[in-house]
């Protein structure tokens, strides 16, 4: 297997303007991109409403990592490493539940407080005189200490090393805000289960279709394309269904794709969408008009619902629709394997229409059963198969590529640009090559 470990010769995949393939392709760069990037930034875990009791709990993976995200007692929400202290058994394997006020490994009944902390060890007797409750099998399970909440969005990161939470996201937490205050009562809480599905790719393919606007009127001719000519065929005094209403704007054209606009950050975030996206032109649902009216006052109700963002991305492990209350959860598995979660949220005070909306549009664009999710996915499977092509070893993000762009922090520019794909790969190589500090 080749090495990576040198900083220069991982600079050397990303060029300013265009990336080698082993970054897709390689399961020595995927090893890499978990102990550094993926370790050393601010993952997605879950949202609080998932875990609203004392003992609730959820159970995913960070960076190929196991973690329970559970309520305690206190009322404050932990992420513990779910493996026994004991011999290293995943302790909890449902993907959620209500533990009590304990956590019981199934292997030897090890037992652990909603903090972590080891309460029970049956048979304790046999462990007097030895070493055990001194060392890291008497700590209990591992409580990550780095974990941030944000309008009730949970991140943690893995390793000490890093930068704190607000630094890390900077101005892009305005589009998880503006999915919060879409509500009434600014409040969110997931809704329903979880659309959850295995993608035969690269973890980045899926990250960088979300702002790759180049895409939607060629991948999704064939879906949305014929629901619009379909649509086009109705006699124009037709009420118009919820599902028109989403699937057309997938096949703009180019110009408005342009005109959209693009934002990126430091740190491999963005959104497309600055000045409107698909979501823009949705039909009015005037109950939930006056019910934002009366919540935040004329003005900033229209502020608010004149916000329509595409996709965020919170690099690299979250993406969401605010103006749509769906977000997709990044979990890599492998250099060619990774899950995509869709997630829904319910805005709190809102008329079930909007429920309703959030649904329709997950279930037509997001589910592994919809017609459009899986025209991306035939063009991921597509490139991580084409990729295996001798030949050319370059991937091309030339696309209004400008070298004044390089060392922005906040730019805004054109929609069709490829910025938001060079701009994860400036921060792909900021966390791939920095150095741990020598203890
Ligand atoms: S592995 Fe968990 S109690 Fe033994
Ligand atoms: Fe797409």
């Amino acid at each position: 297997m080749r090495r990576f470990d040198d900083p220069a010769t991982l600079r050397a995949l990303v060029e300013d303007d265009r990336v080698h393939r082993d970054v897709y392709t390689d399961p020595a760069i995927f090893d890499l991109e978990m102990s550094r990037l993926w370790s050393r930034t601010w993952l997605y875990v879950g949202h609080t409403s998932q875990v609203p009791q004392p003992g609730d709990y959820i159970t995913t993976d960070l960076a190929t990592q196991p973690v329970i995200l559970v309520r305690h007692t206190d009322g404050s929400v932990r992420v513990l490493m779910n493996r026994c202290a004991h011999k290293g058994a995943k302790v909890v394997s449902n993907p959620s539940g209500n533990t009590g006020r304990f956590f019981r490994c199934p292997y030897h009944a090890w037992a652990y407080e909603t903090d972590g902390a080891l309460y029970a060890v049956p048979r304790h007797q046999g462990y007097d005189g030895t070493r055990m409750r001194e060392c890291e099998a008497g700590r209990g399970l591992v409580a990550l200490p780095n974990v941030a909440t944000y309008r009730g969005f949970v991140f943690a990161r893995l390793s000490d090393e890093g930068p704190d939470f607000a630094a890390y996201f900077g101005e892009s937490l305005s589009s998880i805000d503006n999915m919060a205050d879409r509500s009434p009562e600014g409040e969110l809480e997931i809704a329903g289960g979880v659309l959850r599905y295995t993608h035969d790719c690269n973890w980045k393919m899926f990250v960088e279709n979300l702002n790759d606007t180049m895409h939607p009127m060629v991948v999704h001719e064939s879906s949305a394309g014929t629901a619009k000519r379909l649509w086009a065929d109705q006699s124009a005094d037709l009420p118009k269904p919820m599902a028109v209403d989403q699937f057309v704007p997938f096949v703009s054209d180019y110009q408005f794709f342009d005109d959209m606009g693009v934002r990126v950050f430091e740190n491999g975030h963005g959104w497309t969408g600055v000045n409107f996206s698909i979501h823009s032109k949705y039909s009015s649902v005037p109950e939930y008009e006056a019910a934002m009216h009366r919540a935040w006052g004329e003005d900033r109700a229209a502020q608010i619902l004149g916000t329509a963002r595409h996709n965020t991305v919170y690099y690299p492990s979250l993406t969401i629709k605010g103006a749509i209350q769906a977000i997709r959860v990044v979990r890599p598995l492998a250099v060619d394997r990774t899950v995509i979660e869709s997630w829904t949220f319910r805005l709190k005070g809102a008329p079930d229409e909007l429920l309703a909306r959030t649904l329709t549009y997950s279930r037509l664009i997001n589910s592994p059963m919809s017609v459009v999710g899986h025209d991306d996915l035939h063009a991921y499977r597509a490139i991580q198969a084409g990729l295996r092509a001798q030949g050319n070893d370059w991937v091309s993000l030339h696309r209004n590529f400008d070298p004044a762009e390089i060392g922005q922090t906040d730019l805004s520019t054109n929609g069709l640009s490829e910025i938001s794909m060079r701009n994860q790969f400036r921060a792909w190589v900021k966390f791939m090559t920095h150095q741990e500090k020598q203890p």
